[in-house]
């Protein structure tokens, strides 16, 4: 796709674009509440875990998710009450978020795999997670739920554009193109202006909003560059391992050539070192595991 596209050109279709749906998804109560209480510096915990509890699909999934690879507890955490103490507040709080989301977005529809969707979404979040902690990154915790949230256009387009959304893939099919080349082609903007739109609706914070608008082009992001490099990398990097080659057919040349490289090494020198294939190959066991725990947060 062409960078030097006016981003303002596409802010404004894409404004149009999400404008245009009567009922917008709004961010469920239930994790508004959770936010408010989170706030107050004196939290009871109790009543964070008991505002969850009230909602039995979500405590399900924050219960499934704590015990995920995305936090691998040392024992298996069955309370929610434990698991809200296990996170803390700031995770419990970016959880219950997205966990919200994933709920507020969902829909019937057996076109669209959307496991899949949430599977490649978890999986950049591991990625990144892990790439994090290799390059001792300093605020390792919140690249998870930056992976987790940075697609959430394109799950948008899928639930709410599904007019858009059809004709996308049917292009990817014939031409055999990217899905950022065919949304240009079909809309004129991407699934990253949207979920822009969208996050500021939500009043995400600014780091949200930039991950999500800048994933395929961190170059471009004016702030916040490195956690927005450290998701394309783990973007890039999980749809080739997740692909049909397989993770054989990483070699270091490919990831180096990604701007996300030489943005992540000036801060990072420590990625000079980064072997990608040993790193895919490490990382296949907790894909494995990753495709389970989003398959048992579906499971009816
Ligand atoms: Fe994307």
């Amino acid at each position: 796709m062409n960078q030097v596209i006016d981003n303002s050109i596409m802010m404004e279709k894409a404004q149009r674009l999400v404008r245009g749906i009567a009922t917008l998804p709004t961010i469920p109560e239930i994790s508004l509440r959770v936010s408010t209480l989170l706030e107050s510096p004196s939290v009871d915990l109790q009543k964070v875990a008991d505002l969850i509890l009230s909602d039995q699909v979500l405590t399900a999934r924050v219960v499934k998710i704590v015990n995920s690879p995305l936090f691998r507890p040392l024992h298996e955490i069955t309370s929610l009450r434990h698991a809200v103490v296990y996170l803390g507040s700031r995770r419990i709080n970016e959880i219950v978020l997205s966990c919200s989301l994933i709920k507020a977005l969902e829909s019937n529809d057996d076109e669209f795999d959307i496991r899949k969707f949430w599977r490649h979404s978890f999986g950049v979040g591991i990625v990144a997670g892990k790439m994090a902690k290799l390059l001792s990154y300093p605020h390792g915790e919140k690249i998870y739920i930056f992976g987790i949230l940075h697609n959430i256009g394109k799950v948008f387009l899928w639930s709410h554009l599904r007019h858009e959304w059809t004709k996308i893939i049917r292009l990817v099919r014939e031409k055999q193109c990217s899905f950022l080349d065919a949304e240009m082609r079909i809309m004129g903007t991407t699934h990253c202006e949207i979920g822009l739109c969208l996050a500021r609706q939500w009043n995400f914070p600014e780091e949200y909003c930039d991950v999500i608008a800048y994933h395929h082009f961190p170059a471009n992001s004016p702030r916040n560059q490195l956690p927005v490099a450290l998701i394309n990398l783990a973007d890039i990097f999980y749809t080739v391992a997740e692909g049909e080659e397989g993770v054989e057919c990483w070699t270091s040349s490919k990831l180096t050539e990604e701007p996300s490289w030489a943005i992540l090494l000036h801060a990072m020198p420590a990625l000079a070192d980064f072997d990608p294939e040993r790193f895919a190959f490490e990382l296949e066991d907790e894909m494995l595991e990753i495709r389970k725990v989003v398959d048992d947060l579906f499971a009816p």
